[in-house]
């Protein structure tokens, strides 16, 4: 099945996709300002605990999707110091900017490939990566079971996806203020940033449409992921899911 990603009604895949596209090229060069601007810094807190809680090890091939500016896999060489990272997104434009900050040593001396791919057509081998991370990707996918069907194959026995994604405040107060702040504050500060609006607006009605950490599980469930935990940050705004490839 495919949704428009805007407001998890079905529709054909084409529509979201484009969109998400015409997107990410035009506010490439500005995304990292955002991001940083309209969380007030808790992105950066977020990463973090994606870090802590990610499976990856020295000896580890890692995949990340939807790596956008490449703030996941530098984090990820950082923290981890894999073998090698293959980051990817559908958008060349932001990759440029992920290629840039690694010419300027992002990502030490842990080497990183840069390819366009579609997370939901990964032209990759089955079982070939230890883990795969991806930072508020799925949530753009208007085939998510068919992702998640993708990230399985790819990944060996025993493997791991990690992500982190935008989620569900489980206090009702909280969800509220939220709430708020994501209908009428997220386009303001983005539109003033950025000069994209309708991207801003975009974000806001992606997260209030995407499942919240249980509805998560579930579709990574029904994909054949196991041993599948969440943990929440600041009260549930986002959410790292980590998702185990059984063994064979
Ligand atoms: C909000 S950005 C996140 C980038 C990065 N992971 C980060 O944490 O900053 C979302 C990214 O998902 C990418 N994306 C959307 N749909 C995708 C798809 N089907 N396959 C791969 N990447 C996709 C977009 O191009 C964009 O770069």
């Amino acid at each position: 099945m495919s949704i428009d990603t805007a407001t998890g009604q079905e529709a054909p895949a084409q529509l979201s996709s484009e969109r998400v596209k015409d997107i990410f090229s035009s506010i490439a060069k500005k995304y990292e300002r955002f991001n940083a601007v309209s969380s007030f810094g808790a992105y950066r807190t977020w990463l973090a605990g994606m870090m802590k809680q990610a499976p990856i090890g020295a000896s580890d091939d890692v995949l990340d999707l939807a790596g956008g500016t490449g703030d996941v896999a530098f984090a990820v060489a950082k923290a981890k110091h894999p073998r090698h990272i293959q980051c990817t997104d559908l958008v060349d434009e932001m990759l440029d900017v992920a290629r840039a900050h690694f010419a300027d040593g992002a990502s030490g001396e842990v080497p990183i490939d840069f390819e366009v791919v579609d997370a939901q057509n990964i032209p990759y081998a089955d079982a070939s990566y230890d883990a795969i991370t991806m930072a508020y990707g799925i949530r753009n996918m208007p085939e998510r079971e068919r992702a998640l069907s993708e990230m399985l194959r790819v990944l060996k026995p025993g493997g791991a996806l990690v992500c982190l994604e935008f989620s569900t405040p489980p206090m009702r107060l909280w969800r509220a203020l939220y709430g708020f702040y994501l209908k009428h504050l997220v386009p303001f500060w983005g539109g003033l940033i950025t000069g994209d609006r309708e991207g801003f607006v975009y974000l806001s009605r992606s997260i209030k449409a995407f499942p919240d950490q249980k509805g998560l599980a579930e579709l990574m469930e029904k994909a054949g992921f196991r041993d599948i935990t969440w943990k929440n940050y600041t009260g549930g705004i986002a959410a790292v899911h980590v998702a185990k490839k059984p063994e064979a």
